[in-house]
């Protein structure tokens, strides 16, 4: 008797052995892929963008992973929602480009028209008995965390109660309220998502790799010199609320929660920011005062995640596109007073996760590639790969 497709991924999830990378289906194989558009990305909180996109009613952009595209916008009366960017006619995109203002959303093929609330207001000549009013945009979850906008495309979206608690304190200190986008980054990549994610999660490869990024980050040290460095760098602020270390990303105790992970790790002496010589780049971020020579880690479902300097934020959102593509978009956040060419210069601001970011784009690809040969197996991890190796827990209890 053939394997449901269920009782296949269970027997290559029960075969995974703990400890090596994973086993080459779960980069290739389409059952797999549908399981995780499923159980992953339709499930939970997907960083969409930020409030400053947006400022002006009619102002929009879309997020385009997987086969899905969500437009968000600010309504006529101000308050951020997002719809499926699907004419409930005959199905065409309706908002073809990535940012724009429209007064209302007008499908290109046959012209129905929609209002910002989603709302159809105009189809012409159609039967008598069709109902407009049954036919507004699909509505898609929205979520504001401080000005960071979130979307989520499940009827029974996680709770993000626990987050919002928890996370309280640092959102203010840093301002989450009062940034604004700087800068954006796209950058494609030929290869499985979780192949980019677990990359994310791993320092392994940032001394290799990052020449860079381990000039600055204590991260990129053996396990040893970083947890004594990261020790110290705790004892001597503890009562500086920055510095709580939330660890809810991979548990799952919490039932309908949304996971998340905080931590506050430190850079290397001298070093105050993510910039060419550890160099201030752009005004303190929010209510902060000083440098105190760390950096945060901010994770907010799997596909999210944040680098908090004391003077900017990155965000890294992975968009899955299919089995064997994604993209991994990089953002820059500066306190929303600051004046670009005056308080930041783009260049310097963006310099060290773009080349960071590229050099990742490249090994990702050449990682698909010995992953895609018939002879790649399972390798295992090392101590400096045990973030990723929570992940893949987390992941391989959640796609079955
Ligand atoms: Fe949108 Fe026909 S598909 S109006
Ligand atoms: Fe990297």
């Amino acid at each position: 008797m053939a394997l449901t497709q269920s009782d296949k991924l269970k027997q290559l999830v029960a075969a995974q052995q703990r400890g090596y990378s994973l086993a080459q289906s779960f980069y290739k194989d389409l059952d797999v892929y549908q399981a995780e558009v499923k159980n992953i990305f339709l499930k939970h909180w997907l960083y969409a963008g930020h409030v400053s996109q947006i400022p002006s009613s009619g102002d929009y952009f879309t997020v385009d992973f997987d086969t899905e595209s969500v437009i968000v916008l600010r309504t006529a009366v101000g308050a951020v929602k997002a719809h499926l960017n699907l004419c409930r006619h005959r199905g065409s995109r309706i908002c073809l480009d990535q940012s724009g203002s429209q007064k209302s959303l007008t499908c290109p093929y046959h012209a129905w028209s929609y209002n910002l609330d989603g709302e159809l207001i105009s189809a012409r000549n159609m039967p008598d008995d069709f109902a407009r009013s049954v036919n507004g945009l699909h509505h898609v979850n929205v979520a504001l965390l401080g000005g960071l906008i979130f979307i989520c495309l499940s009827n029974t979206p996680l709770s993000l109660d626990s987050l919002r608690h928890d996370l309280k304190q640092p959102f203010k200190l840093f301002g989450m309220n009062s940034m604004k986008l700087a800068e954006q980054k796209s950058y494609r990549i030929l290869a499985n998502w979780k192949l980019a994610v677990e990359n994310y999660q791993e320092c392994y490869h940032c001394a290799p790799s990052h020449p860079e990024f381990a000039q600055i980050h204590a991260m990129a040290k053996s396990p040893k010199v970083f947890q004594t460095a990261k020790v110290n760098f705790s004892q001597a602020n503890q009562d500086n609320p920055k510095f709580m270390a939330l660890n809810r990303y991979f548990d799952l105790a919490e039932k309908g929660q949304e996971g998340y992970q905080y931590d506050r790790n430190p850079l290397l002496p001298g070093a105050l920011s993510g910039s060419v010589g550890g160099k201030p780049v752009a005004p303190l971020l929010g209510a902060l005062q000083e440098y105190d020579g760390g950096a945060s880690e901010l994770m907010i479902g799997p596909l999210s995640y944040f680098l908090i300097y004391d003077d900017h934020m990155l965000g890294y959102r992975f968009l899955p596109v299919s089995v064997d593509e994604c993209i991994c978009e990089v953002s820059w956040f500066v306190e929303e007073s600051a004046v670009q060419g005056q308080d930041y210069q783009l260049e310097q601001l963006t310099w060290l996760w773009d080349v960071t970011t590229q050099a990742d784009k490249s090994i990702i690809m050449n990682n698909q590639k010995g992953v895609d040969s018939r002879f790649y197996q399972p390798g295992r991890l090392s101590e400096m790969e045990s973030f990723q190796q929570s992940f893949l827990d987390w992941y391989l209890q959640t796609l079955v």
